[in-house]
């Protein structure tokens, strides 16, 4: 016999709704029935798609470029007037081009010289309100790391305009809905205005001259507007993702304190922390390609034209390569989840977020070693195509 629960989720197999608050509310065990119940979900909200919710269908399309592109878009339902951010919203061979000159910025080797910089502001956010018994972690320090080393460290911003900066971002991924889209357009006239004045300045070596000479676009240099949308991509990519990961493990760390024991017992485990972090908080839900090539999946024939969806969260989740998908377990050999992607599109940042999460996950844990959620609080999300949690309520012993 079938539960309410389950009835709701069955509506799910030919109604999907990235945005449904179902899915919001009871998103691990909505991922989970999908995965066990419905390799290939319909929607038919907006022009309709399909999404695929298990590891080899979302690993097999996200690697196979040629028929699943990302020329139109990562958005399953963009707004009017959507803009196409660079490398994401692209395909081969113009892709590539992005990729072999932004790579550089991201490679393990690069970004390991962020860790003394990543760590000393980890520890300065926590000195603000170690001695205060609670904090709300996600406004209090998840929502500021990333920021302080993008626009410190690898896209240097004059500092004096960092705070009306952040304030925007900000309002732009956690503010009120209707003011979000005001917010986005500061964000984006404030970045076009600094590569403008960055294109008159000396070089100074860094990503922001590699953005601004730019690549070839079909023999030609690429246009401006391309230069402000890879920017664009990597303020994007690197911010509220990160800033929901380290939540997320933080949460999981405050709900079960064997976690907290393992990793003092072996901090070696520490990688693997990260690892089951990114997947059971993935931040990048599903994101949307378009087929080129008739091909078949989950028995389902696809022309070109259509509109699928790779559920990496959902795919994550797959007991086929991950037993005991739902428990956060320090002590796996090896964590396989797609969610910095796979294929071509496969996260430029992951490097980066590593070092940010396990960094945010030692400061807090060496300064503040005995903390639990605030009693009564449990964390609230925000759920779409891409997942945020909005607040995070914790309190120790002072
Ligand atoms: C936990 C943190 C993060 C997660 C889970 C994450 C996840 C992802 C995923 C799933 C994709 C692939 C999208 C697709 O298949 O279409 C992606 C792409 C991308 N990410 Fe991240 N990301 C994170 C952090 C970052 C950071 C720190 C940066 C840079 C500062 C970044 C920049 C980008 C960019 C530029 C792309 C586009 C790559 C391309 O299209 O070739 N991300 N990310």
């Amino acid at each position: 016999m079938s539960t309410p629960e389950a009835a709701d989720f069955t509506r799910l197999h030919t109604h999907f709704d990235i945005d449904d608050p179902v899915f919001a509310e009871r998103f691990e065990a909505v991922l989970d029935h999908l995965v066990a119940r419905c390799p290939v979900a319909r929607s038919e909200v907006g022009p309709g798609y399909h999404a695929f919710n298990r590891y080899r269908d979302v690993r097999r399309s996200g690697q196979d470029w040629r028929t699943f592109s990302s020329a139109d878009g990562w958005m399953l339902n963009p707004p009017e007037g959507n803009i196409f951010i660079l490398p994401e919203d692209s395909d081969p061979p113009y892709h590539t081009e992005w990729r072999r000159v932004l790579n550089p910025f991201f490679t393990a080797a690069a970004v390991a010289a962020l860790e003394a910089p990543a760590r000393a502001y980890a520890a300065e956010l926590v000195a603000r309100f170690a001695a205060r018994g609670h904090c709300e972690y996600v406004a209090d320090f998840a929502a500021q790391l990333p920021g302080l080393i993008l626009f410190q460290h690898i896209l240097p911003v004059p500092v004096a305009t960092l705070p009306t900066l952040f304030k925007d971002i900000d309002a732009y991924s956690f503010g009120p809905v209707e003011e979000r889209t005001a917010a986005f357009g500061r964000v984006y006239a404030y970045l076009q205005e600094f590569l403008a004045e960055r294109a008159l300045a000396p070089p100074q070596n860094d990503l922001v001259d590699v953005i601004l000479a730019g690549v070839e676009r079909e023999g030609a240099p690429c246009p401006w507007v391309d230069k402000v949308h890879a920017t664009l991509d990597v303020v994007f990519g690197g911010l509220a993702t990160t800033t929901h990961a380290m939540s997320g493990a933080i949460f999981a760390l405050a709900s079960d304190p064997g976690i907290r024991a393992s990793l003092r017992a072996d901090p070696t485990r520490m990688d693997t922390a990260v690892e089951e972090t990114v997947r059971l908080y993935a931040p990048v839900v599903a994101v949307g390609r378009t087929v080129r090539e008739p091909v078949t999946v989950g028995g389902i024939a696809f022309v070109p034209g259509d509109r699928v969806a790779l559920n990496y969260a959902a795919a994550s989740r797959d007991p086929e390569v991950c037993a005991n998908p739902a428990r956060f377990d320090v002590h796996r050999h090896e964590v396989v989840h797609t969610a910095f992607g796979v294929g071509p599109h496969r996260c430029i940042g992951e490097h980066l977020a590593r070092l940010e999460i396990r960094v945010a996950i030692e400061e807090f844990i060496r300064l503040i070693p005995n903390f639990s959620l605030a009693a009564g609080t449990q964390p609230r999300y925000e759920s779409g195509q891409l997942r945020t949690m909005k607040d995070l309520h914790l309190r120790w012993p002072v």
